[in-house]
């Protein structure tokens, strides 16, 4: 789809990336990080200091505080969280509730793992769910929830009133919800809610972050999951053996461009001012 994009000149809506350039001090801190041997394997979890600084950087935007140990696990891009966390979960007939459109990669990771895919369309004009509609599809074997907000591919943010909504509908069952918020840093007008600041489903849920999409760096690839530590333990388990740890020196300049500049994430979701993309 991109290669056609490009080739007729369209807007390309189906990959996530920008066309203006990253922060000049976050690309001198990687190349330094190269130049003065930072070029080994990581720790498994991802390098202690970027996890410190996810726990803060975490704390700033959503008054969390999650455990540097116990509840974060850097990997190879949003991706590679997404499915550590639909592998470690789902099993044969397990099913997973997707809100559609949704991000391409939730059904093949569903169904490579033996799960079956139960759906939910989201309408214009505000692309929000219709929270009836999806508790009628609940089950004794729905194991999982896939939401995705501000959403790709219609920029829809979700509002605290949706997360409450979801809440009561799962609160009472054995579900998880895997939420993928890699665009909690772009959003136009209206920001969305994080399930961090979720009291009820924070402690049910696997929230996927990408400094890929935060620090317009797509192609670093470098993501991470924050989950409880029972479920981080059981998608550790597979990150140990899909990726391991993804490229150090590109988590180094990204723990200290965090550290150094803290309040750099604050101005973030301003890159719209800036952008050439629209
Ligand atoms: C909704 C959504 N989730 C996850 C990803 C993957 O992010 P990453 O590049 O960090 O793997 C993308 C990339 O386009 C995306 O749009």
């Amino acid at each position: 789809m991109s290669a056609l994009a490009a080739e007729k000149g369209a807007i390309n809506l189906s990959q996530g990336f920008p066309d203006f350039p990253p922060d000049a001090r976050l690309l001198a801190r990687a190349s330094t990080a190269i130049l003065t041997g930072n070029n080994q394997y990581s720790p498994m979890t991802g390098l202690p200091m970027l996890r410190d600084a996810i726990v803060q950087l975490v704390e700033r935007h959503y008054g969390r505080i999650v455990s540097s140990q116990d509840e974060i696990t850097v990997t190879s891009g949003a991706s590679e969280a997404i499915f550590d966390a639909i592998a470690a979960l789902i099993r044969d007939g397990d099913e997973v509730v997707l809100f559609d459109p949704a991000y391409d990669l939730y059904e093949p990771a569903v169904t490579l793992a033996g799960g079956v895919c139960k759906r939910v369309t989201l309408t214009a004009p505000d692309f929000r769910p219709d929270w009836q509609a999806f508790a009628s599809l609940l089950t004794d074997q729905t194991r999982l929830v896939i939401i995705n907000t501000p959403h790709n591919p219609t920029g829809s943010c979700w509002q605290a009133a949706d997360l409450e909504s979801l809440w009561q509908a799962i609160a009472s069952r054995d579900i998880y919800v895997l939420s993928d918020e890699v665009y909690e840093f772009i959003h136009f007008g209206e920001s969305a809610v994080s399930v961090h600041k979720h009291a009820g489903l924070s402690t049910r849920s696997l929230v996927v972050s990408s400094f890929g999409k935060s620090f317009h760096l797509t192609g670093w690839k470098v993501g991470y999951i924050i989950a409880p530590a029972e479920l981080t333990v059981e998608l550790r388990k597979v990150h140990q053996f899909v990726s391991f740890c993804t490229a150090t020196p590109l988590q180094q300049a990204l723990a200290e461009h965090l550290l150094a500049l803290p309040d750099a994430s604050d101005e973030l979701g301003g890159f719209t001012n800036k952008s050439a993309m629209y």
